[in-house]
């Protein structure tokens, strides 16, 4: 394969350098060695509008801040590990592009909300987990471990479809204002797991994840707000799943 000549190396530099634009991102910074107190610190960077506000923080952190403290794994929208507040709205770093979020204008990236912040970006999801660990979120079955695959039909694999696309990123849950109130609230997100196996014709637990939900801090609380619809960056019709576990409870048919 031939080598690229000095001069289409640099050619091709210059040409991705006319497509860079000054972009400030405003942090919601941190630190409590440092400080009681969070504030805003500005970023200004050269950036691709084409490329996602995670490669931002990335040149912040390793070209401008090694401090800034932040959670991402995948950078592909598989992990849920990125979810934070991007200019007021929930969503993951990773799949929002600097484009679309009008770069005119300072982009300002702050913790998720209704979870308490350890450092920067970075909130401490253990609750979220635990409500999430409360429903169940496993196939449970009694008898005999069979010898084959367990069979279902396809229209009994449709009733939870949507729900098996989560990736626990809590962009719902931390968008749910019951929730930010007391943090007492299963949240959307333990419930949407919920019905993942309620749903399930296989599982045999689902009057048992009911229940739990039936508890004071469970779906009676939702007060169908649809900001965990929106927040979902999955799409998931996280509202409208509640509800379907709202109708089971009331009619104990799923
Ligand atoms: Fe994230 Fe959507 Fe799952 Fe909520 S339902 S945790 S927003 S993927
Ligand atoms: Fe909250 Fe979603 Fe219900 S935002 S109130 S869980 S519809
Ligand atoms: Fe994994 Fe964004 S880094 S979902």
């Amino acid at each position: 394969m031939a080598t690229p000549t000095m001069d289409k190396v640099a050619a091709d530099d210059a040409a991705a350098a006319s497509h860079l634009i000054t972009v400030t991102f405003r942090i919601r910074r941190f630190n409590p060695e440092v400080s009681a107190e969070a504030t805003w610190e500005d970023f200004q960077l050269e950036i691709d509008p084409k490329e996602r506000v995670l490669d931002g923080l990335h040149k912040i952190k390793w070209e401008l801040d090694g401090s800034l403290t932040f959670r991402r794994s995948c950078a592909h929208g598989i992990c849920g590990s990125d979810a934070m507040r991007i200019n007021g709205k929930n969503r993951l770093a990773c799949k929002t592009l600097i484009k679309d979020i009008n770069p005119a204008k300072p982009i300002t990236v702050e913790p998720i909300k209704g979870l308490t912040v350890l450092k920067d970006l970075v909130v401490d999801m253990e609750p979220f987990f635990q409500a999430y660990r409360d429903v169940m979120p496993f196939l449970v079955t009694t008898g005999n471990e069979p010898t084959r695959e367990r069979l279902q039909s396809a229209e009994d694999r449709e009733r939870f479809d949507d729900t098996t696309k989560c990736i626990l990123c809590a962009a719902c849950t931390s968008s749910c204002p019951v929730f930010w109130n007391d943090g007492q609230y299963f949240g959307p997100a333990a419930i949407v797991n919920a019905h993942r196996f309620i749903f399930d014709s296989r599982d045999e637990a689902g009057e048992q994840r009911l229940e739990i939900l039936n508890d004071k801090d469970g779906v009676w609380r939702c007060r169908t707000t649809f900001n965990c619809t929106d927040a979902c960056p999955r799409g998931i019709e996280v509202t409208k799943a509640i509800q379907e576990v709202k109708r089971a409870l009331i009619t104990r048919r799923y």
